[in-house]
């Protein structure tokens, strides 16, 4: 956690951004995997955890953005949790950790039923819909101007975020170091996966998200470990680090298992790494987000028609998603608390703005970022290219894009699978820095 000044700092803001009502930000409670004592690990509400800072469950934090007074409801726990779960601070001693009052549950609810005009946040967990009802009765919506408030302070991270975002990359950078030494053919992808959360939960935290280990990189978000690696096969490795702070690291890295990349591997590798390279070297603040995502895509288009997969006019080929063939994905994401940081808030309100709308073509309908950077940001920056052959296919019968692929040369590549390289990055006031030790 960080000091009291720093949450007490960050609700006064919130506060004065509202002006008025009363914020609810309740944390999360545990969640049962198949029954009530089997639960999945707990993963505390990044809101909660932004503004007051504890890790632990069934815990509610109320603002009065008027007066910017904040209470922390929660229930101390009885005799019999004590025997079970060993003793835990009070509800008060927890309060006076972060420059709160302190509340129960049941005050609350009393609270609640009375206050006028309560802000609260879109609930992602049916559990929190159902709290919601109970508390201000049904139909209710969540508050636009709490989620405004909250992207605008979240997005912008501080020093003390930033040294612990360099934590979690560091830790994530060592799971891929040890993956890319230890992997070798016969091992499955199972063992590999094992080996890199292992050093996630050796580092005081655990994995940010599940981690994708797989010999089939062209399946994005690939969670299957069932495998076994042969000699050359190209190994995508996406997975990050969370610390004990909370703060997520997400890397990926790509490699052929057990000798050197053969011409064409490396050819296709040496594209993605360009386009990684380039985009981080142009990020400055004020650059939309979304004109980096079309530098990835008009540096992937140059190398594919280097490689005579795409030919015509680059700019022309990305305006029209063309290059999406290979490239279906956008180029990051905020990172910060969460992986994809404050998704939950709605991607739109956090990602894009009055000035840069989401696109509506495939492929870059899913950048989940395009507006404008801003120094203190912290981003993902992770270009791609995949060959996925339900898509080629589908592609060619449909002759879409004729104009800018060469099909007939795409089917060499069938069984390639995906190349993807992913870096975090701090914008700074000159450019940007990325964070943990570059490979
Ligand atoms: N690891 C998920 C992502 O890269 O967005
Ligand atoms: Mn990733
Ligand atoms: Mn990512």
């Amino acid at each position: 956690m960080f000091s009291t000044q720093t949450y007490t700092d960050r609700r006064q803001r919130l506060a004065q951004f509202l002006g008025s009502g009363l914020i609810l930000l309740p944390g999360n409670g545990e969640a049962a995997m198949n029954y009530r004592g089997n639960t999945y690990p707990f993963k505390q509400d990044s809101n909660f955890r932004y503004f007051a800072g504890h890790n632990q469950p069934d815990l509610v934090l109320t603002i009065d953005a008027a007066t910017g007074e904040s209470r922390l409801h929660g229930d101390d726990l009885t005799l019999d949790d004590v025997v079970w779960m060993g003793e835990h601070p009070s509800t008060a001693e927890l309060a006076e950790r972060i420059g709160a009052c302190s509340g129960t549950l049941e005050e609350l609810s009393r609270l609640l039923k009375s206050a006028k005009n309560v802000h609260y946040l879109p609930p992602y967990r049916a559990e929190r819909h159902r709290h919601i009802e109970e508390w201000l009765g049904e139909g209710t919506t969540p508050s636009k101007a709490l989620i405004r408030a909250v992207v605008e302070l979240r997005s912008v991270k501080s020093a003390e975020e930033i040294a612990e975002m360099e934590k979690a990359v560091r830790t994530s950078l060592s799971m891929h170091a040890a993956a890319r030494k230890t992997a070798t053919p016969g091992m499955t992808e199972a063992e590999v996966a094992g080996l890199i959360e292992g050093i996630a939960i050796a580092g005081g935290g655990r994995l940010s998200y599940p981690a994708i280990v797989t010999r089939n990189g062209h399946i994005l978000h690939n969670h299957y470990h069932g495998n076994t690696l042969e000699e050359g096969d190209l190994l995508l490795i996406d997975a990050g680090a969370e610390t004990s702070s909370g703060y997520a690291g997400d890397l990926t890295r790509t490699f052929a298992v057990g000798r050197d990349m053969t011409e064409r591997q490396q050819t296709v590798y040496d594209i993605v790494d360009d386009a990684k390279r380039r985009v981080i070297e142009a990020i400055r603040p004020g650059i939309p987000y979304r004109e980096l995502h079309d530098l990835s895509a008009r540096i992937i288009v140059d190398g594919l028609k280097d490689i005579g997969l795409m030919r015509g006019d680059t700019d022309e080929a990305v305006a029209t998603g063309a290059h999406a063939l290979f490239y279906p994905h956008g180029l990051g994401h905020l990172i910060g608390l969460d992986v994809h940081d404050m998704e939950d808030l709605g991607e739109d309100l956090v990602g894009y703005d009055d000035e840069i709308t989401r696109s509506p073509l495939f492929g870059t309908r899913n950048l989940r970022l395009g507006r404008r950077l801003r120094e203190g940001f912290v981003i993902t920056v992770e270009p791609g290219i995949y060959f996925i052959p339900t898509l080629i296919d589908r592609w060619r019968a449909d002759k879409r894009h004729t104009e800018f692929i060469n099909f007939a040369a795409v089917d060499a590549y069938r069984n390639f699978g995906g190349i993807r390289l992913e870096d975090d990055v701090v914008v700074t006031g000159g450019g940007a820095r990325v964070l943990g030790n570059r490979e």
